[in-house]
């Protein structure tokens, strides 16, 4: 294994170039314009699996946007490992807040990152993250240190739900048979306290619309008299949470798992660090549900936040205006053991319940997604736990994070095998922001800690 090392030390430059060249590639998911630069992403990750001798590389075309499948089986007796991960990425937006073009990626220091970053649209989300899987594996390979069988499986739909993958595992039982799922597409705390990702939330998101006069009215002819639905909007949604933080929606924590207090404490060994937490995003005072810490706030509980609101004029200088119609999107991050079903429901109902009745109310659900929890003392753990303290030098946490992969809670469903979420990205990378980066010192970190995890999960 000395010898990964040195080999990863004397292929850094080419491994970066290559990176960047599959950064370059817009891959851009939601939008239909770019179709064309997806399945071209598609064609060249296929091409570097080839590459690194990944014996069979097929593009699997859905009805969405293809799948990249890897097979490579050293003996059928071995355990085997699939790789998952995603080469779409998220629109650029807003453009004018990148300090370079998107698609144009450039290496420059950060505060975190003061060995270097790549910045670029996906370097953190999450081409960086599954190219670290192809550059192990070509490592492991060259080193005649391959000990188990590997089978890779990079979609182009993570960033829009997942969608046409669900009957694709469903329908490949066989092809993607493995013994455990090997996920880089999280974060680690910090380069301090390293983490491997032992939960995930799952998510519920839903579009509202608030409808009051049948069109736009004069706001001084009809000011007054008639109920204002952005008004309306504004009110019911800043009831969805009380002055403690708690979410009021009827039923909403029925079936919240508690945990522990011994649980609780585990997941607070790692030590959050508020001052550093409130300065990476300029914020002057933390809030939320009253009796949890941050990490718990972000890891354990259930959460609702609007992501966007919009209705009447925002153009150019003034519009006197009643709108006549108001919206907003909103999630919900879930913990076990919600469902999206459950808790878009009640959403659904609630949010009817608390209309007034000058309004109609509609609510239209969009995709969403289980949570998933990995126990820290089972073998998948253990092992990317002893991989990274190899690579790191230094002990590596549990780590509940917030964030939400909806294929992993399906994967283990079908597949019966667990997912290990074991990513090196960190929170001020900026992913789905302007400025996204991906520290240099964490893609080279990731590239070692994979080998030591096949050593240790197949020993
Ligand atoms: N890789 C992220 C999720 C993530 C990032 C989890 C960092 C933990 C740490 C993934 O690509 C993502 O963005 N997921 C979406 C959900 C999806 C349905 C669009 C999310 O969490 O909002
Ligand atoms: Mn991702
Ligand atoms: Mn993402």
């Amino acid at each position: 294994m000395s010898n990964i090392k040195q080999y990863i030390t004397d292929n850094k430059e080419r491994f970066i170039e290559e990176l960047l060249e599959i950064i370059r590639i817009p891959s851009i998911s939601a939008d239909p314009a770019y179709k064309k630069d997806v399945a071209n992403c598609a064609e060249v990750v296929a091409e570097s699996l080839r590459k690194v001798g990944v014996q069979e590389v097929e593009i699997l075309p859905t009805e969405g946007h293809p799948i990249v499948f890897g097979t490579h089986i050293i003996d059928p007796n071995l355990p085997t490992i699939l790789i998952y991960g995603h080469y779409d990425v998220q629109p650029p937006d807003p453009l004018n807040l990148w300090l370079k073009p998107p698609f144009e990626p450039y290496i420059a220091p950060t505060e975190v990152h003061p060995e270097g970053a790549i910045f670029g649209r996906g370097s953190a989300d999450d081409k960086g993250q599954f190219f670290m899987h192809v550059k192990a594996f070509e490592a492991m390979k060259a080193n005649n240190s391959l000990t188990c069988n590997v089978k890779f499986l990079i979609e182009g739909e993570e960033e829009v739900g997942s969608a046409h993958l669900e009957d694709f595992v469903k329908n490949n039982h066989d092809k993607l048979k493995n013994d455990v799922i090997l996920i880089s597409d999280t974060h680690i705390y910090s380069k301090e306290q390293p983490s491997v990702t032992t939960g995930l939330r799952g998510l519920s998101y839903v579009e509202v619309s608030v409808t009051g006069p049948g069109r736009d009215l004069h706001s001084g002819l009809y000011g007054g008299a008639v109920p204002n639905p952005i008004h309306v909007l504004s009110k019911m949604i800043a009831s969805l949470i009380d002055d403690e933080g708690h979410i009021t929606i009827d039923g909403f924590y029925d079936n919240v798992e508690e945990l522990s207090p011994e649980e609780r404490s585990l997941m607070n060994e790692l030590k959050d660090d508020p001052e550093n937490f409130k300065n990476s995003i300029s914020l002057r005072e933390v809030q939320g549900e009253k009796g949890y810490t941050t990490l718990e706030r972000i890891g354990i509980r259930p959460t609702l936040d609007c992501n966007g609101i919009w209705g009447g004029y925002i153009g150019e200088g003034a519009k006197t205006v009643i709108p006549s119609q108001a919206f907003a999107k909103i999630s919900m991050r879930l913990v076990p053991n919600q469902t999206v079903e459950e808790i878009t429901e009640k959403f659904t109902q609630y949010f009817k319940k608390i209309a007034p009745n000058t309004v109609h109310v509609q609510v239209k659900p969009h995709h969403g997604g289980l949570p998933y929890v990995l126990k820290s003392d089972t073998k998948e753990f253990l092992a990317a736990q002893r991989a990274m303290e190899k690579a790191f030098g230094k002990k590596v946490y549990p780590y509940r994070s917030g964030g939400s992969i909806p294929i992993t809670s399906m994967f283990e469903k079908e597949l019966s095998s667990k997912c290990v979420l074991m990513g090196f990205g960190m929170d001020t990378d900026a992913i789905h922001s302007p400025n996204e980066h991906f520290g240099i010192s964490n893609y080279f970190l990731g590239i070692e800690s994979i080998p030591y995890f096949f050593e240790e999960y197949c020993k």
